[in-house]
């Protein structure tokens, strides 16, 4: 394998358009070895020969999987731990309590891979918050990636991801064994919405957000493509509203509008309010 530099130049190009992703001059190894197996799948002897191909020759559909094959999509349920028993036990309480008189929450998982952070939170929702009931608890999963989000729509993961997080009681209760996996179940499954969405091309009409997890997405954004993402968070949180980064995130020197609070052991940011002032409880 060997990729030339004009392939080279070209993936990244896309790869930072289309994504906001940016790769530095030492990755030419990573495009090859990511885009390898998806040149054969497709018939061609090398990645250079997929590359032209991608650009002189029809391309959408190919280019979404290249693009695809070189975002990363690592993921888990309740990924860290410590964050979802602090929405469990600080977070969701306060806004709930905020929340009494309209009966309602929208809450959003802006890069949800493969689905496991969405269920994650409505699976909090469903084991911990019965006085949910009759409220309307809207929470809306989105990606770039199109094959993220098919199979995040099903619900369905292998015994090694549910392994990966998924207490014995919570999977006993709200999974169902297929296919030699894991189907999460339709009560909760009801609760998540999957729209595509690309953080860094226009985003369109959405609810005012309670809560925003924007978590391992921003760490592969340039400055300026933080600042235009977390300038529109700011217009579809509500002014009360709770954004929650990746564990390597902050907003600190990015957006300024923001200031972390702490809840329990978890750093989350809300809107900074002109006059200083806590947020109404
Ligand atoms: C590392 S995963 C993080 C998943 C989950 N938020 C978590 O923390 O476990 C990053 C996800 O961001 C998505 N992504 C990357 N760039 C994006 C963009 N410009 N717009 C929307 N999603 C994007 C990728 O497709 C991938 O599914």
């Amino acid at each position: 394998m060997s990729l030339s530099a004009a392939s080279f130049e070209y993936v990244r190009q896309v790869l930072r358009e289309r994504t906001g992703h940016q790769l530095g001059d030492d990755k030419v190894y990573l495009v090859e070895t990511r885009l390898f197996p998806l040149a054969r799948q497709c018939g061609f002897d090398s990645v250079d020969e997929l590359v032209q191909h991608l650009r002189w020759g029809p391309r959408s559909e190919l280019l979404q999987q290249v693009l695809d094959a070189m975002t990363i999509s690592e993921t888990s349920f309740f990924r860290d731990g410590r964050p979802f028993d602090d929405l469990r036990e600080v977070v969701l309480p306060e806004l709930i309590r905020r929340r009494a008189g309209e009966r309602r929450l929208h809450i959003w998982s802006a890069a949800c891979a493969s689905g496991q952070e969405p269920y994650s939170l409505a699976l909090l929702v469903c084991a911990g918050f019965p006085e949910l009931d009759g409220w309307t608890v809207h929470l809306l999963a989105s990606d770039q990636s199109r094959a993220m989000l098919a199979r995040a729509r099903r619900g369905w993961f292998s015994t090694l991801e549910v392994g990966r997080g998924v207490p014995a009681d919570v999977l006993e209760r709200f999974f169902r064994r297929v296919d030699d996996g894991w189907q999460v179940g339709r009560e909760v499954r009801r609760l998540v919405e999957f729209l595509p969405i690309n953080l860094v091309e226009p985003w369109p009409a959405l609810p005012r957000m309670d809560l925003v997890l924007l978590r391992n997405v921003l760490i592969y954004f340039d400055l300026p493509t933080k600042q235009r993402v977390l300038a529109q968070v700011r217009r579809v949180l509500r002014p009360d509203g709770y954004l929650l980064l990746g564990g390597a995130e902050t907003t600190h020197n990015i957006d300024d509008a923001f200031e972390a609070v702490s809840a329990g052991a978890t750093t989350v940011y809300r809107l900074r309010r002109p006059n200083g002032d806590a947020a109404p409880d």
